[in-house]
């Protein structure tokens, strides 16, 4: 039975994606920085198997990641963080562990699966998203077999942003930037684990990696910001809100507040993401399901 590490995996893709692997009998092994507290974040079935302590911004080193690699088959990292700590900096945690992660699978028959995002330019002014290309680069760079997964916006049960644009959605009045000129294709999480669970376990022939090992992932829509909102809007409630238009620039500097503050998921990379469009060129969600993905914005969510 292929054996999965799956890093982040009682955060909000990692716990959809262990799920997933659950339901399709994978030999599951969940890391975390603290594997002992974790219960309360997993659904019950994931209760039972076995935990890891995983600190990628400590693992940035190849032979680091020996003894928590050794039995594992397939390495699922869905680790990233949206604003840095003390040693925990998004070059250690976006690019250094996971290059380091890649270099020791060019010496291991072990598949790498990096988690990343849409959007990601040269030129991003924003740290949180230059480490995140530079780390997908480190990985391009190796002779690992590694896949690279690029979701868009993300909707689903426990996601701190997911549930701040449901929060914001259910509001009488809303702002969105000048600036946000992007159209998102937002995917349902649940979806997205499934996807991640059939990369984790399917073949390189089923998988078609000879011909590509990048799979740019989005929901069937491209919204503007404004219209994902009002979208979210009407699972809820068919009256309309006010949408009210601010120039870009108080927008960014309400971005480094929030950074400043560690408040909401709103933060400066956002505002560049925001700019641009966040939908895949060419979606490969509906060829990782096997059907047509379905449309965000259903329902109520926890936080
Ligand atoms: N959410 C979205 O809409 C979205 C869309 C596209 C791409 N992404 C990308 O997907 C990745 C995961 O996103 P998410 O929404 O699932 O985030 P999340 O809920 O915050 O989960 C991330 C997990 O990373 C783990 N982590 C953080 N720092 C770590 C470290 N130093 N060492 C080991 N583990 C660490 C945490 O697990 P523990 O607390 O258990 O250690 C956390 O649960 C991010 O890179 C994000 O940018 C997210």
């Amino acid at each position: 039975m292929t054996k999965v590490l799956v890093l982040g995996g009682a955060g909000f893709i990692g716990r959809h994606a262990c799920l997933a692997l659950h339901q399709a009998g994978a030999n599951l092994v969940i890391g975390s920085r603290h594997p002992d507290q974790i219960e309360p974040r997993l659904a019950p079935e994931l209760w039972g198997y076995e935990r890891r302590q995983v600190r990628v911004d400590q693992l940035t080193e190849p032979k680091a990641w020996t003894s928590l690699l050794e039995d594992i088959d397939v390495v699922l990292n869905c680790v990233g963080i949206l604003r840095q700590r003390g040693a925990q900096t998004y070059q250690r945690v976006h690019c250094d562990g996971p290059a380091a992660l890649a270099k020791y699978a060019e010496q291991s028959n072990l598949r790498f699966i990096q988690v990343s995002a849409l959007g990601l330019k040269p030129n991003a002014k924003s740290r949180f998203l230059s480490s995140k290309l530079l780390g997908e680069q480190a990985i391009q760079s190796t002779t690992a077999d590694w896949i690279l997964v690029r979701p868009s916006l993300l909707d689903g049960e426990g996601g701190y942003g997911a549930w701040w644009l449901r929060a914001v959605a259910k509001l009488p009045l809303f702002v969105v930037p000048a600036d946000a000129k992007g159209m998102l294709a937002a995917l349902d999480v649940g979806e997205l684990g499934e996807a991640l669970a059939t990369l984790c376990l399917g073949s390189a022939e089923q998988l078609q990696l000879k011909q590509s090992r990048e799979f740019d992932l989005g929901g069937p829509m491209a919204l503007s910001f404004r219209e994902h909102i009002e979208s979210l809007r009407r699972s809820h409630t068919d009256t309309k809100a006010l949408c009210i238009t601010i120039p870009g620039i108080i927008a960014r500097l309400g971005a480094h507040l929030c950074d400043l503050l560690h408040a909401t998921p709103f933060s400066f990379g956002h505002w560049e993401l925001l700019q641009q469009d966040n939908k895949p060129k060419i979606n490969r969600l509906a060829e990782l399901l096997g059907r047509p993905p379905k449309p965000v914005g259903i329902g109520e969510l926890k936080p």
